[in-house]
């Protein structure tokens, strides 16, 4: 059994320590938004806040989430007002939109460390199939 904290809620979960954390989240949770990609770290689309760092769940370990404030995009503001969000929104940013909670949650995360515009961008290597690069560049620019 493993405590998480997710979204400011308390959950108990009967899962291996090496479960992955996305599995936790969207098999048991229900919490979908946190999109499964490459499964091997790089793709970026199952990126979630980990007491405030943006990490990759697919490879993390349930064991290793445990005890820590996990957020998800579900979580990441009551009514998409997080300034990400709002920005993502003002610059009509997804195309599929499958990669999309990965990068806003990547870009949350790089806010929280105090970064703006150019930085938050260096700190986000999430891939985008669909290519909305340039509008993700144009989002990021004023936060
Ligand atoms: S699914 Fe986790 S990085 Fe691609
Ligand atoms: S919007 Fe389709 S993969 Fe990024």
């Amino acid at each position: 059994m493993y405590a998480l904290n997710v979204n400011g809620k308390s959950y108990s979960v009967n899962v291996t320590a090496e479960t992955p954390l996305l599995w936790v989240l969207r098999d048991l949770l229900g919490l979908t938004g946190t999109k499964y990609g490459c499964g091997i770290e790089v793709c970026g689309a199952c990126t979630v806040l980990v007491d405030g760092q943006p990490e990759k769940s697919c490879d993390m370990d349930t064991s290793s989430a445990a005890g820590k404030k996990i957020v998800t995009i579900e979580g990441l503001s009551p009514d998409r007002s997080h300034p990400a969000q709002k920005a993502w929104i003002e610059h009509q940013v997804p195309q599929c939109g499958y990669c999309q909670s990965g990068m806003i949650m990547a870009c949350a995360g790089a806010m929280q460390a105090g970064h703006h515009g150019k930085e938050i961008l260096s700190e986000m290597n999430n891939v985008c199939v669909c290519g909305t690069y340039s509008r993700i560049k144009d989002a990021v620019q004023g936060l």
